[in-house]
């Protein structure tokens, strides 16, 4: 497909190819995709325009050019995604980490902070983004993290070991089954709630990711069900559940927490103005 070249001559050429392909950001993906081959930071692709690759970095840049062709996506191909300022580990094993979902991260950051919470469940936790973040930054004596995919969890468990943190507790669970006689401060998750309609409709590139992830039945709310018929039981008398929310269904969502275990629920808007965080606390 490419013969030799320099970084900006393949970087055109991958662009182009890419475009044609009708991928929404051909070059970005052009250079994440150069710079993994290069093992270098993007940022310092415009200094390394005349550099020349050598024929084992084309052909491998060809693979990855082609496999993202075919709408595969640039994290699973890379094996990497960035979240909160850290690098996570992906494998279709797990979902790719959302940037919305630092918002879920930077929410239970601020209350922990202000009301001197110690312990935290992060219940779903695939690549362990959520949990891994809260001990990068958070100051929690206590932090457990669930999936009820065991593929997931190794994954997560890589992802506290890369980013060196230690005290993550794991555990295989379906939401709250292996989770008996504990209690939290604060409850976060990031469920699946794509419903099986919104799931065929999905782009090319989520039919990558793990469907246990992504869909649940019920129209999509499942899990927010689940979770809210269940979750009062596992946190403290002041605690309170963080939940991200299918922004199209938030309305349904607060009223499925609405019902007399919950108070002071409050919902968070995202970056795009969009509805993506509820908050409720424990009716003691
Ligand atoms: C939307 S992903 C969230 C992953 C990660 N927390 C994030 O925000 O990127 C949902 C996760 O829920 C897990 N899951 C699906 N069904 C579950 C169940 N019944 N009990 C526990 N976890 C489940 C999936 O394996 C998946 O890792």
């Amino acid at each position: 497909m490419f013969c030799a070249g320099n970084v900006y001559s393949l970087l055109k050429r991958a662009g182009t190819f890419l475009k044609s392909k009708g991928l929404s950001e051909p070059e970005s993906d052009a250079e994440v995709l150069l710079s993994f081959v290069l093992q270098t930071k993007r940022s310092k692709l415009p200094l390394m325009r005349s550099q020349k690759l050598t024929d084992i970095q084309v052909s491998q840049y060809e693979e990855y050019i082609l496999r993202r062709s075919k709408r595969e996506p640039a994290a699973y191909i890379t094996g990497l995604a960035g979240f909160m300022d850290f690098e996570f580990k992906v494998n279709k094993s797990v979902l790719i980490p959302r940037p919305e979902t630092e918002i879920l991260v930077e929410t239970a950051l601020k209350f922990a902070k202000k009301e001197n919470k110690n312990s935290v469940l992060d219940l779903c936790t695939g690549s362990g983004c959520i949990a891994v973040s809260l001990a990068k930054l958070g100051k929690f004596k206590d932090i457990m993290a669930s999936d009820i995919s065991g593929s997931a969890l190794e994954v997560a468990k890589e992802n506290a070991q890369i980013n060196r943190v230690l005290n993550i507790n794991f555990v295989k669970s379906d939401v709250f089954g292996e989770i008996s006689g504990r209690n939290f401060d604060i409850i976060v998750s990031n469920p699946p709630y794509v419903s099986h309609e919104e799931y065929d409709a999905l782009e090319p590139e989520l039919k990558y990711e793990p469907e246990i992830a992504l869909t649940a039945e019920d129209i999509g709310l499942f899990f927010y069900k689940r979770i809210a018929g269940e979750a009062g039981r596992y946190l403290k008398d002041n605690g309170f559940i963080l939940i991200e929310l299918n922004a199209y269904k938030a309305g349904e969502i607060k009223q499925i927490f609405s019902t007399g275990d919950y108070e002071n629920i409050e919902i968070i808007k995202d970056y795009a103005g969009l509805p993506r965080i509820l908050k409720a606390e424990n009716r003691c």
